[in-house]
């Protein structure tokens, strides 16, 4: 049976610090840009959260890429590349760790997850109860944030399709809950300065700017942001003009 440690990449005596490097390495090698796939993605996924709940090693089932794939269509639009997830081998060597070359790496969760399950965007351990919970990729899970590339564009890129309108910081149809980490904006926006201080951002223009953050997004219907919505379908009509 397939180690945990093994999809990481790592001896099964590693320390907490080199499970978070391994994880964050193999997160981008997951990537499908980079010949991974989102089933992939999902078995590192929980290879990772099977150590960090310090589960028994052998219970772990790498059930996404065995029997799931798409376990976790985006919602509302598709996935790429689940069919032609090609599980690495345990024995393949890593490539050589450039921690300089990885981007700020995101732990996402979406906000309908939050409501359903009676948590609170304030809980200080929210993403600790999402990855108990199990969820699917597309409601939970990692991903790395290119060079000049924006928050929405990142998930875009992985086949995600998070809320959106205007692309331009005129709305809040893209607004998400910064709970660690953070996330630059490069011009004014629509959000009022006690929302920016409360950690809401704008993902269609904003950037990380630290290594690791953690993102609560589709929080468009919050109070507040809600008044600041813009009906999707009108850029969509202008873009089909
Ligand atoms: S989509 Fe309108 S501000 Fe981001």
């Amino acid at each position: 049976m397939e180690s945990p440690y093994d999809v990481l990449g790592i001896d099964a005596d590693a320390d907490e610090d080199a499970v978070v490097r391994a994880y964050r390495r193999r997160v981008k090698e997951a990537h499908p840009d980079h010949g991974g796939s989102l089933a992939e993605f999902e078995r590192v996924r929980r290879a990772y959260e099977h150590i960090a709940a310090g589960r028994d090693p052998s219970t772990f089932e790498a059930s996404a890429s065995d029997g799931e794939p798409g376990t976790s269509a985006a919602r509302n639009g598709t996935v790429r590349d689940d069919a032609s997830a090609a599980d690495r081998s345990a024995a393949e060597e890593p490539e050589e760790e450039d921690e300089d070359a990885l981007g700020p790496t995101v732990e996402y969760l979406d906000y309908e997850a939050v409501e359903a399950h009676g948590w609170e965007l304030t809980d200080e351990d929210l993403f600790e109860k999402a990855a108990a919970a199990d969820l699917g990729v597309d409601t939970h899970g990692l991903l790395v944030v290119d060079e000049r590339e924006t928050l929405l564009e990142a998930a875009e890129r992985y086949g995600f399709s998070w809320p959106y309108a205007c692309r331009g910081g005129a709305c809040a149809n893209c607004a998400v809950a910064v709970v660690e980490g953070e996330v630059e904006m490069p011009v004014s926006t629509i959000l009022t300065d006690e929302m920016k201080a409360q950690g809401i951002r704008l993902s269609c223009i904003g950037e990380p700017v630290t290594d690791d953050l953690k993102v609560v997004f589709n929080i468009e219907k919050l109070p507040g942001l809600a008044e600041l919505r813009l009906p999707a379908e009108q850029f969509n009509a202008r873009a089909d003009d």
